[in-house]
């Protein structure tokens, strides 16, 4: 009922809604009716409510629930569940135990903010709450395991195409981060559950910094994150990016697993990246060693040459890497 109500306000933003003509629609009481306007005012829709006239939606809250996304989606299986919270831990962790209990391929979870928001390697991800896009999905490839890092290369793609379609123009540092003018915007999680020769589930968990101000950021992170707000002086739509994020990476992830290919998707890392003909360092359990960052081959490897010229193609998961652009070795290490 609460949401066939929103529905009916949503449709007719520009006009009053009559509660007589609402509750003859539904077939439920003008109480009822001003019942669920209350609940969705508690909400943050502000609704007017003029005596004569009935309701009118004037504004919806700015949040990531499908209510609020699915005018922005363009896809079939991702983001056909969405699970969201004001407040939770890691929506990693949420979706692994949502994975476990069997949640079917495409689920989403997000959060409005997340308490102890999980990066690389260990490292804390800040996660202010409605500042940001922090969500994770479950996905069940019939995929070779080996193969699963390569989700996370279609991840950046995606989130590279969308941003583009908001007018921003970012880097890739392959495979999992989205950097713009030498900072951090967005990172990428993605964690497996498999046998040998299969996966159980996999989660890709994203997190893109989109209306922080650069003060909000924790002191560690001030110089060497950045957020679309901070980079580009205005607020972006939290709801639209979300959107664009799972339909574009649909559309990669679909033509991955039917067709085997991936050529768009390493294509942009390509063209993007900020890696290529730069010297990095790779950490090769834990020992940083000098390379050149060659080429993103057909298999979405990276390509490294090795100061004695031997070429190397390594896999992301297999080692970290520090990038030299804009910010020093020692912070892109915390990031
Ligand atoms: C990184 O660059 O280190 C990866 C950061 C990934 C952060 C996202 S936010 C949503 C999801 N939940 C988490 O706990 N982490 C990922």
């Amino acid at each position: 009922m609460r949401d066939s109500i929103l529905t009916i306000l949503k449709n007719n933003r520009d006009s009053y809604v009559s509660g007589q003509t609402i509750s003859e629609g539904l077939g439920v009481s003008r109480s009822a009716v001003w019942k669920y306007i209350n609940k969705l005012k508690e909400e943050g829709y502000v609704i007017d409510s003029l005596s004569n006239n009935g309701y009118k939606m004037i504004s919806a809250p700015d949040l990531l629930t499908m209510e609020e996304i699915k005018d922005y989606l363009d896809t079939r299986n991702i983001g056909s569940q969405i699970l969201h919270f004001n407040s939770i831990d890691s929506t990693n962790s949420k979706a692994k135990e949502l994975a476990v209990a069997g949640a079917s391929h495409g689920t989403v979870v997000i959060s409005e903010e997340q308490t102890s928001g999980r990066g690389r390697f260990g490292r804390q991800w800040s996660s202010p709450k409605h500042k940001g896009i922090w969500m994770s999905v479950i996905l069940r490839p019939d995929i070779d395991p080996v193969n699963a890092s390569n989700i996370t290369l279609l991840g950046s793609a995606a989130v590279f195409e969308a941003m583009k379609a908001m007018g921003v123009s970012p880097g890739i540092k392959w495979p999992n981060d989205i950097i713009l003018k030498g900072r951090k915007l967005c990172g990428i999680l993605t964690e497996m559950s498999s046998e040998l020769n299969q996966i159980n589930y996999l989660i890709m968990g994203i997190g893109v910094n989109v209306n922080t101000s650069q003060g909000e950021f924790p002191e560690e992170l001030k110089n060497i994150a950045t957020s679309l707000k901070s980079s580009e002086g205005h607020d972006y739509s939290r709801q639209e990016l979300t959107g664009l994020i799972l339909s574009h990476f649909e559309r990669f992830y679909d033509k991955f697993i039917k067709e085997n290919d991936m050529k768009s998707a390493i294509e942009i890392s390509r063209k993007h990246s900020v890696l290529l003909g730069k010297e990095i360092q790779i950490f090769n359990k834990g020992v940083p060693v000098g390379a050149k960052a060659i080429d993103i081959n057909d298999q979405g490897l990276l390509v490294i040459e090795h100061p004695d010229g031997k070429m190397e193609s390594i896999i992301s998961g297999e080692v970290s890497m520090n990038g030299l652009f804009g910010y020093s070795k020692m912070d892109d290490a915390k990031l």
